[in-house]
């Protein structure tokens, strides 16, 4: 298939344009490079560095078979901090790209959803059927959009699937995380291990979890990657499925930490911190709705392994750093 994979210059995006490749399709990438890297762009890739607001109905116009839609905004605090960013960058910009799908006949798109569109779950592991209550603007938006896709699905035939991804890691050779405003764990915790930063914060560990800490679903970029092929095969005209992607398992902050250190040899002190705002305790996916429909399932579930490909890409960073 011709696709368009827009964000395909950030983590996730970089990885599954990667996979796409080498599954044979043909990929041209749109992303303005706010956040993404231009370098991250695999091999022998059109790289269009534009805006999706500017140009979306030029680039659709040359006739492609799908677009895999990674671009967004989605820093979760910069997103109540600023949310006109979030609905302008995220909603709008999503509402045009399916205009111009629908008016240049576009027929099958993979969006970027998150767990966040559910917020604070009443049970875990959760399922694609679980209330949807957004505790921050990000998820809101993740949301807005997964209902915008529905109708286009609904009354005007495209094939859609939202992935639900749950807390995402791991690297893929030289495609990994490495965001200028890093948040998430597993990247801050291998920051300091690398040298780059003397602590990580353990944002509370008076949690209802086990050792007190948040218990995340972390799942492997490639594992992740390769649900959005299985996506672009299932998508059926004038349907939007949705789907979880995580593994199906928690680990908490602590157990990451451990797996670090084990992985790195490196000590990395940690200090309880107070919570973050509107962190959950524990957020599980449950991933049978893929496996049964996608037939879909992770196969790099050991944390270690996960953490080991991230910090393989974190030195490697390094070393061309230096
Ligand atoms: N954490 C720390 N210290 C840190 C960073 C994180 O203790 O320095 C903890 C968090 O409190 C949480 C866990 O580590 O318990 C994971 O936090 P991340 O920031 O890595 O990820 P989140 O679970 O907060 O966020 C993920 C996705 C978001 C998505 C959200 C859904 O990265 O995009 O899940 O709720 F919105």
């Amino acid at each position: 298939m011709k696709l368009l994979v827009t964000g395909g210059a950030g983590y996730v995006g970089s990885v599954c344009a990667a996979r796409l490749v080498e599954s044979g399709h043909e990929v041209v990438v749109l992303d303005d490079l706010s956040t993404g890297h231009a370098d991250a762009v695999p091999d022998g890739v059109r790289l269009i560095a534009e805006n999706i607001d500017d140009v979306i109905g030029s680039v659709l116009a040359e006739g492609f078979d799908g677009v895999l839609h990674f671009a967004a905004k989605s820093l979760v605090g910069e997103s109540q901090q600023d949310p006109a960013k979030y609905w302008q960058g995220n909603v709008v910009t999503s509402l045009r790209l399916l205009d111009a799908m629908r008016e240049h006949g576009t027929p099958r798109l993979v969006f970027s959803s998150t767990a966040a569109t559910y917020g604070e779950p009443d049970q875990v592991p959760i399922v694609e059927t679980a209330p949807t209550r957004p505790t921050n603007t990000y998820g809101a938006t993740k949301l807005a959009i997964d209902h915008a896709i529905t109708g286009y699905a609904t009354s005007h035939g495209l094939a859609a699937v939202s992935l639900r991804y749950f807390n995402v890691a791991g690297a893929y050779g030289r495609f990994g995380e490495r965001h200028a405003t890093e948040t998430h764990l597993i990247p801050i915790v291998l920051q300091v291990a690398s040298g780059k930063r003397e602590k990580v914060a353990i944002y509370g560990d008076d949690y209802p979890t086990e050792d007190g800490t948040g218990v995340r679903d972390y799942i492997h970029v490639v594992d992740l990657a390769d649900a959005h092929l299985k996506a672009l095969a299932h998508a059926t005209g004038g349907e939007h499925r949705i789907y979880n992607l995580g593994i199906g398992v928690g680990f908490s902050v602590r157990q990451v930490i451990d797996a670090c250190r084990e992985v790195t040899g490196h000590p990395i002190p940690a200090e309880v911190s107070p919570r973050r705002s509107g962190d959950p305790a524990v957020l599980v996916a449950s991933a049978e709705r893929a496996r049964t429909e996608l037939g879909w399932k992770a196969e790099r579930v050991d944390l270690t392994g996960i953490v080991r490909d991230a910090w393989e890409f974190t030195q490697a960073r390094s070393r061309q750093e230096v």
